[in-house]
């Protein structure tokens, strides 16, 4: 978690007294910029805006957080109304610190506003009066608030205890829990990795919750909804008891017309674009359900909330969403954002073992293109990752995530670095169709998909041997089928067709040492079949 904390709110929902109160507690000072900038001006508020305009507040309020931001000691801060609707201030604030949003109901803040009786804007107004104008601004400003990472309530309790333990608990949850992700389009999101941790994912849903009439639709599929039920329970219960939408389980229903039964099933409650969709899946409905969300209403949020190892360490970071066509898979989608990814371990304890190792195939192939020290990790902890040791996942998972994150934020849309990440997949997809996609699961081909890769490295003398014999006794160890007896001339076919294919050559991605890759194009067809005897 970033250092300096900011706390952003309606007047009256207790920045300044619960601002004060953490950084007492947490030891360090606390900034109001309002005060400061009456401070330094030598005049309030309302006389600034009267004789100097707009303008020059906003001038200091940003010279303010500049300061706070290139500041080395940690601060607690309490920003002003209009601070985080200037952009260059939300840049600055994001990079520097967490901001949490601080919210009471209309009710307590009007009867608290009434009883000072100070806030010019609400001053001398009925009761009624007041209470009907503070609900219009709060859904005005909604969209500064929702910049917050996460919310608490900020009740009467004048001792503070509830709301600062509060804070503390979130704070802590951040800093042990999550990952952040900066796609290159711009734009954040956290992925939180632990177990047990979906019922303080809820933090996330409060923000949503707060807009009036924000509704949630829970997106699983039917073997999921079976395993999982008492998780699925309570996300829907965090969620406001919100419907559950099951999708047939299986590859084959990634489906437009499935997709389709989703949309008729919100058109018919009446969804709106208020919306925000929460998969409990693997990667087949997160896939589905993601670019539902990309396309319902123009584009509605939307979080992760993967179960399979697969879903957890691939297909939910990286922003692509999409369904399969009779002509293809993933041929029909989008590259959109969720608004936070929740990994619980504790979701996989019903995960079946050859899906758990579909997901290592993935792992082991970040340590391949990437990260040699990782995939060295891998090799060390081959017992911890059959028994499925937590705190051995989470390490996988995280470096897996941080791996592909950074991978994404360099390049979001696959015009050059992000190929990478389908080291293995060229030969494993040609596998995968001449197979129906019924003898393998994806991340089984991918692994057998990577033996062939690297042999085609080691006959064009890219990779040296032992490399290869590395990597192969990893995916030995771990317990990967070795053999798949392939027609090579049909995979030369069915490779031709890969959507990674780019227009008139064939691209491989082929390893030159344990943790890293290069492309390559148009390798000879005898060197590609030689290629598949590493699975012979
Ligand atoms: N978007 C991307 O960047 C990306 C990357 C890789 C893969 N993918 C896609 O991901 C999909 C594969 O994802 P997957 O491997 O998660 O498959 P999946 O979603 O089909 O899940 C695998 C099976 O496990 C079951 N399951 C899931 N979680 C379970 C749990 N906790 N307990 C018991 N059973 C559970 C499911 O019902 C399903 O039968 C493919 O469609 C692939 O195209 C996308």
């Amino acid at each position: 978690m970033k250092q300096h904390i900011f706390f952003t709110g309606f007047m009256a929902s207790g920045k300044s007294r619960t601002g004060r109160a953490l950084a007492e507690r947490l030891g360090r000072t606390f900034v109001d910029t309002d005060a400061v900038i009456v401070e330094r001006a030598g005049k309030s508020i309302t006389d600034i805006f009267a004789q100097d305009g707009e303008a020059a507040f906003r001038q200091m309020e940003r010279d303010i957080i500049a300061e706070i931001a290139r500041n080395e000691a940690p601060q607690v801060v309490s920003l002003g109304g209009g601070a985080l609707n200037q952009p260059e201030n939300l840049k600055v604030i994001r990079e520097s610190g967490t901001i949490i949003r601080l919210w009471a109901s209309p009710e307590i803040l009007s009867e608290r506003i009434g009883r000072k009786n100070t806030r010019p804007l609400l001053a001398n107004l009925s009761d009624e009066e007041r209470l009907a104008k503070i609900k219009t601004m709060l859904k005005e400003r909604e969209p500064i608030y929702a910049q917050a990472d996460f919310s608490v309530e900020s009740t009467n309790d004048a001792t503070e205890t509830h709301v600062i333990e509060r804070i503390m608990h979130m704070l802590q949850f951040w800093k042990s829990h999550a990952l952040d992700v900066r796609p290159s389009s711009g734009g954040r999101y956290p992925i939180f990795i632990g177990k047990n941790i979906t019922p303080d994912a809820a933090c996330l849903l409060e923000g949503l919750r707060l807009s009036p009439n924000y509704e949630f639709l829970v997106c699983t599929d039917t073997t999921i909804a079976k395993a999982q039920n008492e998780m699925l329970r309570e996300l829907r219960g965090q969620a406001g008891r919100c419907p559950i939408f099951r999708f047939q389980a299986g590859e084959r229903n990634k489906t437009l017309h499935n997709l389709n039964q989703l949309f008729s099933f919100m058109l018919h409650r009446g969804y709106t674009r208020k919306s925000c969709l929460l998969q409990f899946s693997g990667g087949v409905v997160g896939d589905m359900a993601g670019f539902g969300a990309a396309t319902y209403q123009r584009g509605i949020p939307f979080i992760q909330f993967p179960t399979t190892l697969l879903s957890m360490v691939d297909s939910s970071v990286g922003g692509k969403v999409a369904v399969n066509h009779p002509e293809g898979k993933n041929m029909i989608g989008a590259f959109y954002q969720p608004q936070a990814v929740v990994c619980d371990l504790a979701t996989l304890r019903t995960l079946p073992e050859n899906e758990y190792l579909a997901g290592l195939a993935e792992i082991v192939k970040y340590g391949v293109i990437y990260d040699e020290e990782f995939f060295r990790y891998i090799e060390q902890h081959i017992d911890g990752i059959k028994r499925h040791d937590d705190e051995t996942l989470r390490h996988l998972i995280f470096r897996s995530c941080e791996i592909k994150a950074e991978v994404v934020g360099i390049d979001e849309k696959e015009s050059g670095l992000r190929a990478i990440l389908n080291y293995g997949h060229t030969f494993g997809h040609a596998i995968e169709k001449l197979t129906n996609y019924e003898m393998f699961s994806h991340g089984i081909a991918v692994s057998l998909g990577m033996r062939v890769a690297a042999r085609a490295a080691v006959l064009l003398g890219m990779l040296d041997e032992a490399a290869e014999k590395r990597q192969n006794a990893l995916l030995d160890a771990l317990g990967f089928v070795k053999t798949f007896n392939v027609d090579k001339e049909k995979a030369w076919e069915a490779m031709a067709v890969d959507k990674k294919a780019e227009k008139g050559a064939r691209v491989y991605i082929l390893p030159t040492k344990i943790g890293e890759v290069k492309k390559v194009v148009n390798v000879d067809k005898d060197v590609i079949a030689k290629a598949w005897e590493a699975i012979r």
